[in-house]
């Protein structure tokens, strides 16, 4: 089911938000948004959205090693991928073809296929409501898995205006991932094409189109256990995968997790388990954001009694 804003603004460039801000056109209550591929909204939203249209796009330095280049937060994420892969940029292709836009890539540090675009990132330019404007190196963006400095509840006041990113001119990949390495090599060549078109193809296969069948990617998170929880849980599921996290800790597929349950391709009302990957959540089909939530609960108590593991929302949840 559709939600609504009482308003929405659309800035076009940082001159346009800092004369809105200026002039007290942004009140509160207000929220700023990407594309909005990764939020589930309970309610109406009684408030102003704000999106930025900031779509400029440039290079700051080049060699023959690599690129800089500073990228217009309201570009659409997969058009930059497309535009890095024409012209021999290395480093985002195994990131095609994820929603939303290059300003909240930075916020959510987005992933795929073994590359978080932390590792791609070098600074992020910021405006905030007192008019100031800051640019933070990456290391001060507090990265962590799908998690940023940008997503705390003190930086809803700081907008995201631009990415910079650096690239790679020299080939090198990142094809450690599962069976992408395979799916590559069946194709008979490895080149940056050839990547994106694979890993939009394994996407297709497995993710549903938002376009097509209301969803936000991973509704979850995947869950982190200490090891000595992890040793006691493969004992009793022998074939459970997982992946090494450091500190101790071990990484479980919350979508393999949700699949044991049984919750693959099952629905409660309108609410359904995408029946290709259990991590997704989908609406078939006029579902409200509570109703998206009560599915989330009852997965999630499941997953608790079966495992004793606690999955978190991956998706932003406003309520
Ligand atoms: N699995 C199942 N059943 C399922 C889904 C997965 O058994 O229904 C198992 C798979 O067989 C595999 C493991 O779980 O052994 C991992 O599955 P997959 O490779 O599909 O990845 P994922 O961990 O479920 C994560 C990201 C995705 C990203 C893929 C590929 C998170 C929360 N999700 O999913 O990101 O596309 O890896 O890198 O980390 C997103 O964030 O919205 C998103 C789609």
């Amino acid at each position: 089911m559709k939600v609504k804003a009482r308003h929405w603004l659309e800035y076009r460039s940082e001159e346009e938000l800092e004369t809105w801000i200026r002039e007290g056109r942004i009140t509160s209550p207000y929220f700023h948004i990407g594309g909005g591929s990764n939020l589930l909204f309970l309610n109406d939203y009684e408030g102003t959205i704000l999106h930025s249209a900031i779509r400029d796009m440039e290079i700051l330095s080049e060699d023959d090693a690599k690129v800089l280049v500073r990228v217009g937060a309201g570009i659409v994420w997969d058009d930059f991928v497309a535009i890095c892969v024409e012209r021999g940029w290395y480093g985002v292709e195994n990131l095609s073809g994820i929603p939303g836009e290059v300003g909240a890539s930075a916020v959510q540090n987005i992933g795929a296929y073994g590359v978080e675009v932390k590792d791609l990132i070098y600074q992020v330019e910021t405006f905030n409501m007192n008019g100031e404007k800051k640019v933070y190196e990456a290391g001060q963006c507090e990265y962590a898995y799908r998690d940023s400095l940008f997503k705390k509840q003190e930086m809803k006041h700081v907008f995201v205006t631009y990415v910079r990113f650096c690239l790679s001119k020299q080939e090198h990949y990142s094809l450690g991932y599962g069976t992408l390495l395979q799916e590559v090599q069946a194709q008979g060549r490895c080149d940056l094409r050839t990547i994106r078109e694979t890993v939009l193809a394994v996407r297709n296969r497995k993710l549903p189109d938002p376009g097509q069948l209301g969803n936000a990617g991973s509704f979850f998170k995947n869950p982190l256990v200490p090891q000595a929880q992890f040793d006691s849980l493969l004992q009793i599921y022998p074939n459970m995968p997982h992946y090494p996290a450091g500190e101790g800790l071990v990484k479980l597929p919350a979508g393999w997790l949700i699949e044991q349950c049984g919750w693959k391709g099952k629905n409660q009302g309108a609410a359904g388990v995408y029946e290709k990957q259990a991590l997704v959540l989908v609406n078939r089909g006029g579902a409200d954001g509570r109703e998206i939530m009560a599915l989330a609960q009852a997965v999630q108590a499941s997953v608790y009694r079966k495992f004793g593991v606690r999955i978190s929302p991956e998706v932003n949840v406003i309520a």
